[in-house]
Formats: structure tokens, sequence, C-alpha cells
């Protein structure tokens, strides 16, 4: 595996390559990583991977000093999946001046659920992605479906901005009693590591209700409350529980919920000092 800093060297190695798969990614690797480059290889070749902590997506108070940075652990599991290119650019090398120019995505999905409590988050990501696409230019690019809302902000900035680049989904990957794989989950403590189940429990509760059927959308409300409540007396802190249109995030109507309209819950919650996130479709 090359593992490239420079955007020149990078687009030197890369170049004639017109069916390249494209993993970007902040490091602190584990499987739920490792099955997105294992589904790249099924969509193109070469899979390129990225390793960049990328401070724009950071609020002023959030995790960039302290996330996980274990850059030779990723190098070997990387080689081990058959990564042509890792693509690993110091700051410096992706933001040689200031990152004036930003990607700015539409009120309606980027400031709801994530966007509400991250603000400049989904800014963040758009801009280091459609920069990174720029760097890589790829055919098809792999996202998580754990980050549900970041998948759809950059499918829409790539159908808006007619880039020609497919994204592919990718199922979460769980630990054994569900927790979705994250690199945050490293900051939890013993005994967090246990409650934090709770929160897929909590969703997987809501998506049997909402599949029992024949609810108003003040029941759903009611349901996301208690859900909250919940977690709350359990001693975690929810931004937000909420049951979603799959197709755009927005609340589903009464006329939404009796048509059958493809749901997904979407939550964050804190546990402690750290923030998880998790959804389940519906
Ligand atoms: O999901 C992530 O790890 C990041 O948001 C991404 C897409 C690599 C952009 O920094």
């Amino acid at each position: 595996m090359k593992i490239i800093s420079d955007i020149q060297d990078l687009r030197d190695q890369l170049r004639g390559q017109n069916r390249a798969v494209f993993v970007p990614t902040m490091g602190n690797l584990h499987e739920g990583h490792l099955s997105l480059m294992r589904l790249a290889r099924q969509h193109g070749d070469p899979v390129i991977a990225s390793i960049f902590v990328n401070r724009l997506q950071f609020g002023p108070n959030e995790d960039f000093d302290k996330y996980p940075r274990t850059f030779e652990a990723d190098v070997e599991k990387l080689e081990k999946e058959g990564v042509y290119v890792l693509f690993a650019p110091t700051e410096k090398d992706l933001y040689p001046e200031p990152q004036e120019y930003r990607v700015e995505p539409p009120q309606n999905l980027g400031k709801i659920l994530e966007g509400e409590f991250r603000p400049g988050f989904f800014q963040g990501v758009c801009t280091v992605v459609l920069k990174l696409f720029s760097c890589v230019q790829p055919k098809v690019a792999v996202f998580g479906k754990k980050d549900y809302q970041q998948l759809m902000v950059i499918r829409q900035m790539c159908r808006q901005l007619a880039l020609p680049v497919d994204i592919v989904p990718a199922e979460t990957v769980r630990a054994d009693d569900g927790l979705a794989l994250s690199s945050r989950n490293g900051y939890l403590s013993t005994e967090e590591r246990q409650e934090a189940v709770q929160l897929i429990q909590t969703l997987k509760e809501i998506q049997e209700k909402v599949l029992q059927g024949k609810l108003t959308s003040a029941d759903v409300l009611k349901i996301e409350q208690d859900a909250c409540a919940k977690l709350s007396t359990r001693g975690w802190v929810p931004d937000y529980i909420s049951v979603r249109k799959r197709n755009d995030l927005l609340s589903a109507s009464d006329a939404d919920l009796s048509s059958n309209q493809p749901l997904v819950v979407l939550a964050a919650a804190k546990l402690g000092k750290t923030r998880l996130i998790d959804n389940l479709e519906i």
C-alpha cells in the first residue's frame, strides 16, 4: 500500500484510474471501517482510503484535539484489506491556506438533527468531502449508514453539484450486544460501555411500536418524548430521538404514517462525556 500525503503525488499515482473506489475516514479504524473497505472492493478497483481528522467539522467545544489518532495500527489494518493507496494529508497539505470557500448544505437537511446540535458540522463535512473527491477523483465512494444524515447530505451534494461519484451506503456494524461500532466508543468507561447498549434498545422499542401501526404524528411525538425521558432517568442526556421519513429526514405527518412511508428513527445522546449517535430503519 502506498501512503501519500501530497495532493500532486496522489494525482500522479492515480492518473488513468477510472474505476477507483474511495473510502474517506478520520482514522482510528475498527471493524465498521474495514467492512466499508470490503464493500468498496465489490464496487470497483483500486480501493483508495483516506485518513484525515478534519478540523472544519468539529465545533469549538468538541473533541478535535482528543480524537483518537492511531495511524500505525490503521496502516496495518488497511494493508491487510488490500487497500492500494492511503491518502493521509496533513492539515498543511489539505488546507495550505485558510479554507474560505465552503460548501453549505441546504437548511432543511443541514440544520436539522445533527445539524441543529452541531452547528457547522455538515458544512465542514461537505467541504472536506468535496475536496477529497477533487483530490482522489473516485468513480464510487462508500459511506456508512451509521452516520445516516451525513450519507444523505453527501448524496444530495453529489446530485446537486453533478459530481461524477456514485455514493454506496454500507450497513452499520454492531458489537455482539448491538452497540454500533464507533471510534467514540473508546471514550466510554466500563460501566458506560455496558449502559451504551440502551441506545439501540430504545430505537428497537420505538421501531416495534411504530411497526404495530395505526399511529398518528401525535402518538409518535409521545413515543419520542417517553424514550428521551427513559434514557434521561438512566443518566443519559439525549439531544434528540426522532422518527423521520427516510427520503428527506423530515417528520412524518399523519398522512405519511397512514400511507406507510419508509421511516427511520435517529438518536443522539450523551452518556457521561461521550456523545453517541445511532439509527434504525423502520
Ligand atoms: O464520517 C467520517 O469519518 C467523516 O465525517 C468523513 C466523511 C471522513 C469526513 O471527514
